[in-house]
């Protein structure tokens, strides 16, 4: 590679690599679990980046997500508000194109 090269690394595309994933556009909360993450190449799931420039903050935002998540699954049930397909942006991160109409009942 020349001298000066710009690099950049897409997490998103880590995250759906085959070599690293099995199946990886299905939902599967468990591959996150203990065993399959000390399983895992240490660089496999980026979101917060890594090595000596990794996010400082991760702890914090993973914990403060974790925390909303439990506080409004706890209450809600949490469903698209219509079945309009939904269209992602990839870059700088995931998030949905024009936002994503939720609708929320009371359990
Ligand atoms: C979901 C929330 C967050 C995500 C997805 C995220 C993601 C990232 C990513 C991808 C990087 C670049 C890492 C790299 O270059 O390898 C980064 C850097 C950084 N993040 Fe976060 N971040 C989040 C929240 C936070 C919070 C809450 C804080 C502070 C309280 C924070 C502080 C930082 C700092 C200071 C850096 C620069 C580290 C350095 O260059 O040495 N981040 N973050």
């Amino acid at each position: 590679m020349p001298a000066g090269t710009v690099v950049g690394v897409n997490p998103m595309l880590t995250h759906l690599l085959d070599g690293l994933w099995a199946d990886p556009h299905r939902f599967d909360p468990d591959r996150f679990g203990p065993e399959p993450s000390r399983l895992r190449h240490r660089y496999a799931y980026v979101p917060f980046g890594g090595g000596a420039h990794g996010c400082l903050g991760a702890n914090f935002a993973s914990l403060q997500v974790r925390a909303l998540l439990r506080t409004l699954l706890e209450r809600f049930e949490i469903r698209p508000a219509d079945d309009r397909p939904q269209q992602w942006y990839h870059w700088p991160n995931c998030r949905p194109v024009g936002g994503m109409r939720l609708a929320l009942r009371p359990l």
